[in-house]
């Protein structure tokens, strides 16, 4: 800790007396115009702050802040202004892009002026891949701020002020009285799934066979996540830290799943549950798991395969139309049943591969087979090598298999 960190943390500790009064206080909320599109500007920053109170980037925060900082900048969230997203905006002008930075980079202060300051953004971050400074050198070349995507002050910075949830120790909610930047708002809505909806529900006007593209807020509703109060919250930042990890983190896919394998008569049955997920397996149309599984010899020899995907499909085709929903909702189990299995097989496989960016790589590879910006080629180049990085086998489990050698023997 140095020593203005110190300075600040014997000064909060004076006022926790005074902030625990407040503790039964009214909670404020959000202003209603938190989440609104266009985003007003934060304006001008109060005159006696400090040049590092009045930065925005999130190099910035994490000179006091640097738990959240160093846990958030390995997030998908501080990729937000990925190459995928960029590479599609010289054909859409700055005026669509800034559509799209409404949930990749939502601030004022992070979008397009015009097509000239969208060129030079694109052409930056050909050289500077990375949106921000690693290491929270706030020194770094200071790239726009958009660069760094779903940064620290598009959730918690509004006209100046922070916002954020009550404090661990107190739970007091309203003003805080803290040195650092004017002190900050304390309010509950920040420990509720509805906080993240902006971004992560459409509105059921622009749904597809009843269900919205994105429909996370709802599926959560209608789990027994919601009725235990596991909120987005307790999954994706838990004891508050700021992981936001989902289809792309191995480990927490695996969290979310139980497996089983087991055999009925001449069948294996692998059985999939959806134990620890609030909301679909996956929840968007954009990843697909493919779970394939054979009957082997014993010399190892392939004898038959069986394969099945889990996968919400829609394709245009005079309107939007979904194809097919194999996904999982939350709690529920399904077996993948392999058979009859042929006469000599002693082995039985099952492997689960998952595929994040399933629908995006047929994105990329249509832009890439047509006319585009020598710009947009390199991201969307980029951002194909990307997603194909980010396949992994989720599972790979193997039984043996002695039901049919009995039978065969006779
Ligand atoms: C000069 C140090 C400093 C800087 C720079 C700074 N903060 Fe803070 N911040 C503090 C202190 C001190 C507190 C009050 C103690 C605490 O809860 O950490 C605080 C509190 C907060 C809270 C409330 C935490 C809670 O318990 O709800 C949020 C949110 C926050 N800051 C966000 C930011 C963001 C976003 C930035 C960058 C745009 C930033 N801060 C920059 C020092 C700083
Ligand atoms: C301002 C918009 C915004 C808000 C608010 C927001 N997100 Fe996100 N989130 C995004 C975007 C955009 C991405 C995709 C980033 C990328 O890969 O380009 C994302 C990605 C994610 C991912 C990773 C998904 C994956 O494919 O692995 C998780 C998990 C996630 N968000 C959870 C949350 C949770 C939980 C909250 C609420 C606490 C939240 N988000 C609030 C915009 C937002
Ligand atoms: C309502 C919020 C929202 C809007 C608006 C939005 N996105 Fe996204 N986008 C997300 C979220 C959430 C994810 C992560 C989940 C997923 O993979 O679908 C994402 C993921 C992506 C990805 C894959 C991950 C990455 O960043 O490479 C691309 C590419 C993308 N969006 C491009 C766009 C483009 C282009 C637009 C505008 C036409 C757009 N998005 C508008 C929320 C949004
Ligand atoms: C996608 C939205 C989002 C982004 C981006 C984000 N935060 Fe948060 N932050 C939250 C939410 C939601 C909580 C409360 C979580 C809870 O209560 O479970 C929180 C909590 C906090 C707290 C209080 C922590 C505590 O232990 O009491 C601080 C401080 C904070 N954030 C700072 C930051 C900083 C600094 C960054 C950037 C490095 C950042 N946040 C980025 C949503 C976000
Ligand atoms: C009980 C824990 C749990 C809760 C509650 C939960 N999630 Fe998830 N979430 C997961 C797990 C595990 C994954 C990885 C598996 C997957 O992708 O479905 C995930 C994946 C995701 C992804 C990655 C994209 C995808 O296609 O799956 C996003 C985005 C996401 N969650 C957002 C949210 C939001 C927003 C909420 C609240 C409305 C929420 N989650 C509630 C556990 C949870």
């Amino acid at each position: 800790m140095n020593q203005l960190m110190r300075q600040i943390f014997l000064a909060t500790g004076l006022l926790v007396a005074g902030v625990a009064l407040a503790a039964f206080g009214i909670d404020p909320g959000l202003p209603d115009t938190y989440w609104d599109q266009p985003q007003a500007t934060q304006g001008k920053a109060p005159h006696d702050w400090s040049a590092l109170e009045s930065n925005l980037r999130p190099e910035a925060c994490a000179q006091c802040h640097s738990e959240q900082f160093d846990v958030w900048k390995n997030s998908l969230h501080a990729h937000a202004y990925s190459p995928g997203m960029v590479g599609q905006f010289p054909a859409m002008g700055a005026q669509e892009g800034n559509n799209c930075l409404a949930c990749h980079a939502p601030l004022a202060e992070q979008q397009y002026s015009d097509d000239a300051d969208m060129n030079q953004s694109l052409g930056l971050k050909l050289t500077h891949p990375e949106g921000f400074n690693h290491q929270a050198d706030i020194d770094s070349k200071a790239l726009p701020l958009r660069h760094t995507g779903v940064s620290c002050a598009v959730c918690h910075v509004r006209g100046w002020q922070r916002f954020g949830p009550p404090p661990k120790k107190t739970g007091a909610t309203g003003h805080q009285d803290t040195p650092a930047h004017g002190g900050f708002t304390a309010t509950r809505t920040f420990e509720q799934s509805q906080f993240c909806a902006s971004c992560h529900q459409f509105p059921q006007s622009m749904a597809i066979n009843r269900k919205p593209l994105e429909n996370t807020l709802t599926e959560w509703k209608q789990s027994e996540f919601s009725k235990k109060g596991v909120t987005c919250q307790k999954c994706h930042m838990p004891d508050r830290r700021h992981e936001f990890r989902g289809i792309h983190d191995p480990d927490m896919v695996r969290k979310g799943l139980t497996f089983k394998l087991a055999t009925r008569k001449n069948t294996a049955v692998f059985t999939m549950t959806s134990s620890w997920i609030g909301h679909a397996f996956p929840t968007y149309v954009t990843p697909k798991i493919v779970i394939l599984a054979s009957a082997m010899d014993a010399d190892g020899k392939e004898l038959r395969h069986w394969q099945w995907e889990i996968v919400r499909e829609v394709g245009y085709d005079d309107g939007w139309k979904e194809m097919r929903d194999t996904r999982l909702m939350p709690g529920e189990s399904r077996d993948y049943i392999a058979g009859p299995l042929p006469e000599k097989t002693s082995l039985v496989r099952y492997q689960v591969t998952v595929i994040p960016d399933y629908f995006y790589k047929g994105v990329y590879q249509s832009l890439l087979a047509d006319k585009m910006t020598e710009t947009a080629r390199i991201h969307i180049t980029h951002a194909m090598d990307r997603a194909d990085k980010d396949d992994y086998v989720l599972l790979e489990k193997t039984m043996p298999f002695s039901g049919l050698h009995e039978h065969a023997a006779h």
